[in-house]
């Protein structure tokens, strides 16, 4: 049977990972967020001190990752170990974005990512779901936000953690990451042809969601 698949793409902060998650419950479908991907192997490249790209490009066949989905969300392995809640450091953002522009890596993660998509009813978020990794999906969104937007939405999330970076170490981030993965010579985060853009500086979480959920039912003719 075929399955549905729909990719969401968009710079990073951009509100991807909340607003798939909340629409694949309310659809029924499997929420596959690939940044996880890029980030394990950035984990598994600081575990091990690896920093040559050609040193982690060689003990690649011993990176076993592996995705669950336990009531609709997505677990994490590396080598046996949940690292879910491991690879959500600033560091591991950074590296995976450095990983994420080697061409061996992205060709590691390639296959696992269409075998998911093929098997599940997915919605899969990243940076070249769209244009690469689904180019023939049913429905692409590139979601985005203004780098201030964004800027802030992490900095109100992360503000009553112990260790919080200041909105000025976070927005230098953001913008590092941006500049990394619009500018990799492969597969560079970039807005599909058939891509509907949505900009969501100005609009609410919910409303957001509301919106895509109406594209999506209308272009796919899925019932209420
Ligand atoms: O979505 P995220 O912030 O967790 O992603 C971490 C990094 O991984 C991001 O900076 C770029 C890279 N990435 C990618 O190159 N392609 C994807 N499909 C997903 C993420």
């Amino acid at each position: 049977m075929k399955t549905i698949n729909i990719a969401i793409d968009g710079p990073a902060g951009a509100g991807k990972s909340s607003i798939a998650k909340e629409i694949s419950s309310e659809l029924g479908f499997i929420y596959v967020d690939t940044g996880a991907l890029y980030r394990t192997i950035a984990l598994y490249a600081q575990m091990h001190n690896i920093e040559s790209e050609t040193q982690l490009i060689d003990q690649l066949e011993k990176i076993e990752i592996d995705l669950s989905f336990i009531g609709g969300t997505q677990r994490i392995s590396l080598c046996g170990d949940d690292v879910t809640d491991d690879i959500r450091t600033p560091e591991i953002s950074m590296g995976a974005s450095k990983v994420s522009a080697i061409p061996e890596i992205r060709e590691f993660l390639f296959d696992l990512q269409q075998k998911i998509a093929h098997e599940h009813n997915v919605i899969m978020d990243g940076r070249d779901i769209g244009t690469v990794v689904l180019p023939d999906a049913d429905l692409k969104i590139f979601l985005t936000a203004s780098a201030d937007e964004r800027a802030s939405r992490r900095y109100m999330e992360l503000k009553e953690k112990a260790d919080c970076p200041t909105y000025e170490e976070i927005r230098e981030d953001i913008i590092k990451r941006d500049y990394n993965d619009s500018h990799r010579a492969i597969a560079p985060l970039c807005q599909a042809k058939d891509a509907i853009l949505i900009d969501s500086t100005h609009m609410g979480f919910y409303e957001v969601c509301t919106e895509i959920l109406a594209i999506i039912k209308e272009r796919l003719k899925l019932d209420d």
